[in-house]
């Protein structure tokens, strides 16, 4: 409590700047991020931090303990909980103003749990809900042409009818899978695969890149639907290009086939390997994906939409790469 005999213009000015700071203090945004133990949820739950978020980290009892104590060392409210127990996850959403999923798995985690999730969270009244997409605009791709696309489109029905607000990221593919070895970069050969149409722009966008949007949004009261962003468009002649460029050796086209091509010899193999249906990333899954970046352009990204974050360049990234490659 703050009490004044005389208030002078720079009491007024002192008293205006406390209660600011106070109000600040107390009006400290909540996030809970589901699945902050991995490889983007950290990213993500770091981010947030950076950008002045109070963090609530929903984890398992079976979570990696080593995972756990990093993130109570670094200022974040772990709640643990049963994840097939409505009760316990709708405490953990309380009070927050986003839940943020950052779950990966097959059918009974994307669909399943993360419907868990979301009716916990529409039960504890929480306003939005962000969903495990981070992906190329699945939305654009037919279904069956990528498994884990389609758990995420049956994801986004429930979710579409659910009463809260939800926003989905669409990222592309994250850049780091140029160092991955696909034909998309063969440091080797020095060649740039495509499949199709060399002139296609793809989206790659770094998984710090798509943790600081993904934050930003986590803290935006309102967002539209879809968020599309890229820290770099490219094609697979860019990519051939930009490659001669900054590793001054030439890299030439590969040409791989057209989509027709690539979609039937996914479908084949996926028809021989049912093992794969219980595998997150199957062989045939990952080359899913490379069909599913050379199906769809986005012409207009959201990038701008929160001006202090920056973005990783394609010279940037390839640079890296090379420089790893020595
Ligand atoms: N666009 C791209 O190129 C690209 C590439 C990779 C990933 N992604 C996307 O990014 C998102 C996160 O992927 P990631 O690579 O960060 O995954 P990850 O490192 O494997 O982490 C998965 C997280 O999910 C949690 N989890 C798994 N099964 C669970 C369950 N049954 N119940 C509750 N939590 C569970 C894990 O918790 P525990 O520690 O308790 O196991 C962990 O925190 C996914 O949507 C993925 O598809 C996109």
């Amino acid at each position: 409590m703050f009490t004044f005999t005389k208030v002078g213009k720079s009491d007024k000015n002192s008293f205006n700047f406390l209660k600011k700071t106070h109000n600040k203090i107390l009006m400290k945004t909540t996030i809970l991020v589901a699945g902050a133990t991995g490889n983007l949820g950290g990213r993500i739950v770091k981010a947030l931090l950076e950008q002045g978020a109070n963090v609530r980290a929903l984890v398992r009892h079976n979570s990696d303990e080593s995972k756990v104590e990093h993130l109570k060392q670094s200022r974040v409210d772990v709640v643990t909980a049963d994840m097939n127990n409505l009760e316990e996850l709708t405490k953990a959403c309380e009070g927050v103003a986003c839940v943020v999923s950052v779950l990966q798995g097959l059918h009974d985690v994307i669909v399943d749990t993360q419907t868990l999730l979301l009716n916990a969270a529409v039960a504890a009244g929480v306003p939005r809900f962000i969903p495990s997409d981070f992906s190329t605009d699945f939305t654009q791709i037919a279904p069956g042409e990528n498994r884990n696309f389609d758990l995420r489109r049956e994801f986004k029905e429930r979710l579409d009818q659910a009463l809260i607000a939800a926003t989905s990221i669409m990222n592309g593919a994250f850049a780091e899978i140029l160092a991955y070895g696909t034909p998309l970069l063969n440091l080797k050969d020095k060649t740039a695969g495509y499949w199709e149409n060399p002139d296609l722009k793809m989206d790659f966008t770094t998984m710090d890149d798509t943790a600081a949007f993904t934050a930003a949004a986590a803290l935006d009261a309102s967002t539209p639907r879809i968020l599309h962003i890229a820290s770099f468009q490219l094609s697979a002649n860019g990519i051939a290009e930009t490659a001669t460029e900054v590793l001054q050796q030439p890299f030439k086209l590969a040409p791989m086939g057209t989509l027709a091509d690539l979609s039937a010899h996914n479908q084949r193999e996926r028809a021989a390997h049912p093992e794969g249906e219980q595998e997150v990333f199957p062989r045939w899954q990952q080359s899913q994906y490379i069909q599913s970046m050379f199906s769809v352009q986005i012409d207009t990204l959201d990038n701008d939409r929160y001006p202090d974050l920056t973005w990783t360049s394609a010279l940037e990234m390839i640079k890296q790469l090379g420089q790893r490659g020595r």
